[in-house]
């Protein structure tokens, strides 16, 4: 069957040469690749495929959503809850004193993941029970959103609205909050029926006071089992098999561990923070690593030249 480029053009599938996958986007300052010819071999597979064959997975905080705006840190979910005024000033400090110990940890370059797993673990112990000290009202998350600087990168309208358009599944695995999450996806308009999120749900009791956590804990570092704890998504999807992966931390390139059926996967990350300590190994394991950038804007390319 032909393939139709968005261009509006007609391809066979055998027509699917190195020409067709170049992008002026790649050319960008912010995009480093160790094996571009890898790339360009795996953008044949995705674009042969076209939408009935592709998903998405991908992590949401400082992936989906930015890392900073003109040199100003944008909050994760979990600092946005941390940030609003339903924490007492004594709960935000000591909130703050938990980023300051953990965060480095999570993005040491000297340390192994093995390693910095008991440490994330403990911090996201240490962060929800205060979080739940806190007595968060159910109800106020929306203002909490409306009143944050979340924001999601440049470009987030196209990258769902084709997403959904073509009804690729995006399965969004994140370490942060899902009802922030979700609700910075609503408030954005991007919160389409072809997205899944797997993500730390807030339990709340009768008169809407958070209580706890429902399920297992997602942190960064335990991501790899997430395609055997949704193994029905999955099922759904097993016909789905090129995959675009998108992450900022190496634990997001476990995300698609033990997805059945894969054939092409490209995966994507945002190296945002200890750029020039990172970038060796970000090569070392992303396709294609995105420096400092904002921008979902080889990502779209990307999708452009698929759908
Ligand atoms: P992600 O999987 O969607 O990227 O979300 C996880 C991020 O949340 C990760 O970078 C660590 C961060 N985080 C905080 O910012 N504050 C916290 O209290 C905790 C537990 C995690
Ligand atoms: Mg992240």
């Amino acid at each position: 069957m032909p393939l139709r480029l968005s261009v509006g053009r007609f391809l066979k599938k055998e027509e699917v040469t190195s020409d067709t996958v170049k992008m002026p986007q790649f050319e960008k300052t912010t995009v480093h690749m160790r094996d571009p010819e890898r790339v360009e071999q795996i953008m044949c597979g995705l674009i042969k495929g076209g939408a009935s064959k592709l998903q998405i997975i991908t992590d949401f905080d400082m992936t989906l959503s930015k890392f900073s705006v003109n040199g100003k840190r944008c909050p994760s979910c979990h600092h946005i809850v941390e940030n609003c005024n339903l924490v007492t000033e004594e709960g935000r400090q000591m909130l703050l004193q938990l980023k300051n110990k953990y965060y480095p940890i999570e993005i040491d370059p000297h340390l192994t993941m093995e390693e910095k797993y008991p440490f994330m673990v403990e911090w996201y112990f240490k962060s929800h029970t205060l979080l739940v000290e806190q007595r968060i009202q159910k109800d106020k998350l929306p203002e909490v959103v409306r009143e944050s600087d979340a924001a999601l990168r440049e470009g987030y309208e196209q990258f769902f609205d084709r997403l959904h358009q073509h009804s690729v599944p995006v399965f969004i695995f994140s370490a942060g909050l899902g009802d922030i999450l979700e609700e910075i996806m609503q408030q954005a308009s991007v919160y389409h029926p072809n997205i899944k999120v797997v993500s730390n749900f807030m339990d709340f009791d009768d008169n809407g006071v958070l209580r706890g956590f429902k399920g297992e804990l997602i942190h960064v570092y335990n991501k790899h089992d997430g395609a055997l704890r949704n193994t029905d998504y999955f099922k759904q999807v097993k016909d789905n098999c090129n995959i675009i992966l998108m992450g900022d931390s190496l634990g997001d390139l476990n995300m698609a561990d033990g997805v059945p059926n894969v054939e092409n996967m490209l995966k994507i990350g945002f190296l945002n923070d200890k750029v020039e300590e990172r970038l060796e190994k970000y090569l070392d394991s992303y396709d294609i690593v995105l420096v400092r950038d904002e921008t979902l804007e080889v990502p779209n390319a990307i999708l452009q030249k698929i759908l």
